[in-house]
């Protein structure tokens, strides 16, 4: 339930014009309601910790909530079945406590998923060699099977696959050299056999790539040819502000081409990164970010700019880049059904820690100390302007 006191405790922190007007809804969520629901991530750490003040915020705020760890093969199922619920049940149990829409998050990724799921649990040398085909799709069917059931009541929306496409080809990951493409279309089925009413959704990054847009759909259509139906496109919307990419147009294009092919859009898992883009310090392979205290004095100043504090000026912008996009998202709120930020509070986003580790960034709604910033009420603003 929303709490009214709270949320205006919050808003009057704020200081645009949408304050006022502010004053009237229980929270963000509360004003597009009648337009798409709009969600957050919640983290491990929050709910290990019952974070009271963040859970809070969050029910008073959002409508939806994905777990944006806790719910990923090597969270559930860390050896082959051994199956650890505690966190996942502590996700669940505040969804249904504050009548939330939930996400499953996710069922089939590259990553987060243990070594040994790929391997053949009969040879005990220390570098066992890789599963069968068979012996993979068995331990797929058992995963995706259990935890969908297990959760069948409150969990009606999954992200079943995760980033199968790198650039404009499949992405070369233990599932796909094991089980070849159809790996997607029987994670589908698996899903689809353990909860014939879900939503169930392909989920990617970088979708705004007309590269990226082709392979998706034709790995969408290779699931369609097989029988088994996708719902819809989960667009993850990781924007960045240095250098405005992608554009506004690219993600209304985007939207655009997914619904006309289809398929409901999900804005999955959308921050705006207000730091210098550092991909070129990310020690490959494997992927290795350093550690923002192993550069100089001068590339810390550079790399590092708002490590003391958020400038206004970087805050309007953040502020216009929220605004132009949800301005997009409520064109088209007929297609898509839900936007989910990737983090409530600043503090919590994972862009403080790549590509390189331990900077401090702001691409959420709310700063650091959990107060709603410019961009909170740029959004509201939007949504109250209709
Ligand atoms: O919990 C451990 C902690 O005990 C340890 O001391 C620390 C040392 O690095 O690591 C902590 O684990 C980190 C974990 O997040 C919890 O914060 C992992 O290193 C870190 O790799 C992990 O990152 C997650 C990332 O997925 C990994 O793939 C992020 O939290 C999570 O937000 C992110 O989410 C993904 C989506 O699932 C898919 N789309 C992209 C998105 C962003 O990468």
């Amino acid at each position: 339930m929303h709490s009214t006191a709270a949320a205006t405790g919050a808003l009057l922190t704020g200081c645009s014009l949408a304050t006022k007007r502010a004053r009237l809804v229980a929270g963000l969520s509360d004003a597009f309601q009648k337009d798409f629901r709009l969600g957050t991530s919640v983290k491990n750490h929050t709910l290990d910790t019952t974070d009271a003040p963040l859970l809070s915020l969050i029910a008073q705020e959002f409508n939806a909530i994905t777990a944006d760890n806790a719910m990923k093969w090597d969270a559930l199922q860390p050896a082959l079945k051994v199956f650890n619920w505690q966190r996942a049940d502590q996700f669940v149990e505040f969804g249904r406590r504050h009548d939330m829409r939930m996400v499953g998050h996710v069922l089939v990724w590259h990553k987060q998923t243990p070594e040994r799921v790929f391997r053949n649990h009969l040879d005990e040398s220390d570098t066992p060699a890789f599963a069968s085909r068979t012996q993979l799709l068995g331990r797929m069917e058992d995963h995706i099977g259990t935890v969908v059931d297990r959760y069948r009541a409150d969990i009606t929306e999954w992200d079943v696959v995760n980033e199968a496409i790198e650039g404009g080809k499949w992405l070369k990951s233990h599932w796909y050299n094991i089980i070849g493409p159809e790996y997607v279309q029987y994670a589908f089925q698996f899903a689809r056999d353990a909860n014939p009413n879900a939503t169930l959704i392909y989920n990617d990054y970088g979708v705004t790539n007309p590269k990226k847009q082709d392979a998706i759909l034709d790995l969408l259509k290779r699931v369609k040819k097989s029988g088994v139906k996708v719902d819809g496109v989960g667009m993850q919307c990781h924007l960045s502000l240095e250098d405005g990419y992608p554009s506004t147009k690219m993600i209304e294009q985007a939207i655009v081409r997914f619904a006309r092919e289809g398929y409901q859009v999900f804005i999955t898992e959308l921050d705006v990164d207000v730091l210098p883009r550092a991909w070129q310090h990310v020690r490959q392979p494997p992927l290795q970010p350093l550690h923002i205290d192993e550069f100089t004095a001068s590339e810390i100043r550079a790399l590092d700019p708002y490590a003391a504090n958020f400038p206004d000026p970087v805050s309007e912008q953040l502020g216009d880049r929220y605004a132009s996009v949800f301005d997009v998202f409520m064109r088209h709120a007929d297609k898509i059904p839900r936007v989910t930020l990737w983090g409530t509070s600043d503090s919590e986003s994972w862009k403080n820690n790549w590509p390189i580790l331990g900077r401090t960034n702001y691409p959420l709604l709310f700063d650091h100390a959990r107060k709603p910033k410019k961009a909170y009420f740029r959004v509201l603003d939007v949504a109250q302007r209709q």
